[in-house]
């Protein structure tokens, strides 16, 4: 039987593409940039599975483009904004991501923001550089502390609630916000107070977005919002650009309405050169590399390949975003 066709819109790591090349018959799309639009609804044309990543938007014409024998998205990512999923839903094609794998990576990376934010480590870095070290200086880039302070965690999924259990170590106290308003038993056990969006950001020291991206939590945070918080706070987002309004959020930095942030996504992304944001010393911006670690990469890219695999045989995704499909593909094994 011939192999199934898919396209791959990126060199992901070896340990998924092995397997999707012992599966499939596999275009990849090999290019340090994604594939333009008009390339990626040529090259999706007659694919039995498409392996896709966050700087691809999936949407029905890609979806007509490939055409009624698509049976499986794979998203190389946890969040998936990037896929119109009610859209596949309405096909009946399984849409997967990769949960879990990234979580440590992701929230080790949030802390390293949140330290290096509060800590101006990037900005005394670039003040070494320069050459304008002169002295030890008893108020030289004077910081904040972090032990003792208040993280407040907005979305306390997986990522959040590895961000609160790194945060206990340093004795802080933790509050959380679910923007879809769940409380969360794991956050009980941490020791996390669930609040509400207001008591949050007027209690916080550091606000850590880990929420997805949806309509209700796109700018979440605006202009009231920063101006809820404390003059002293630092803002950080390794979740999905979209969240923070940049315009706002610069305002807010350059006015001292809020102290820092740190961004690992932007709106939009890349963040271009003449960004405002950039010429502002008390930012740190990072260029959406949360979960770039070769052990989380690794593991995305086969749970990715398997994710593949399991649509393109009509199984049950390992990881499924929109599992009521399943009860409408009368064909499929559990
Ligand atoms: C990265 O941003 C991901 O969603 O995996
Ligand atoms: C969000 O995607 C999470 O894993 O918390």
């Amino acid at each position: 039987m011939a192999k199934p066709r898919v396209l791959v819109t990126r060199a992901i790591p070896d340990a998924g593409l092995d397997l999707v090349r012992a599966f499939c018959e596999a275009d990849v799309w090999t290019d340090e940039l994604p594939p333009e639009r008009g390339v990626l609804l040529d090259r999706v044309k007659g694919v039995d599975g498409l392996l896709a990543l966050l700087t691809d938007r999936i949407d029905p014409a890609v979806m007509d483009a490939a055409g009624p024998g698509l049976r499986v998205i794979s998203n190389y990512a946890v969040g998936y904004d990037n896929v119109d999923v009610a859209e596949a839903t309405r096909r009946g094609i399984p849409v997967g991501n990769t949960p879990g794998v990234l979580t440590d990576a992701t929230a080790d990376f949030a802390f390293t923001l949140l330290m290096a934010a509060a800590r101006r480590v990037v900005e005394a870095d670039r003040y070494t550089r320069a050459g304008r070290w002169r002295t030890w200086g008893p108020k030289l880039l004077l910081g904040q502390e972090i032990s003792g302070t208040t993280l407040g965690i907005v979305g306390f999924g997986r990522i959040g609630s590895c961000m609160a259990h790194r945060a206990s170590g340093f004795d802080m106290r933790v509050l959380y916000h679910n923007p879809e308003c769940e409380e969360s038993t794991e956050a009980e056990a941490l020791g996390a107070e669930c609040v509400d969006f207001d008591t949050l950001l007027r209690e916080a020291d550091f606000v850590s977005v880990h929420t997805p991206l949806t309509p209700a939590t796109h700018h979440l945070f605006n202009e009231a919002a920063f101006a809820r918080m404390k003059p002293t706070a630092i803002l950080i987002n390794t979740a999905r650009g979209p969240i923070v309004d940049p315009g706002a959020l610069y305002r807010a930095l350059e006015s001292g309405t809020i102290a820092g942030a740190a961004l690992d996504v932007t709106e939009p992304e890349p963040l271009p050169p003449e960004s405002p944001l950039l010429g502002l010393d008390n930012i740190i911006v990072a260029p959406h590399i949360a979960s770039a670690t070769g052990t989380a990469r690794g593991k995305m890219a086969r749970m990715a390949a398997e994710n593949l695999i399991a649509g393109l045989r009509r199984e049950r995704l390992p990881n499924c975003v929109n599992p009521e499909v399943y009860t409408r593909l009368p064909g499929t094994r559990d």
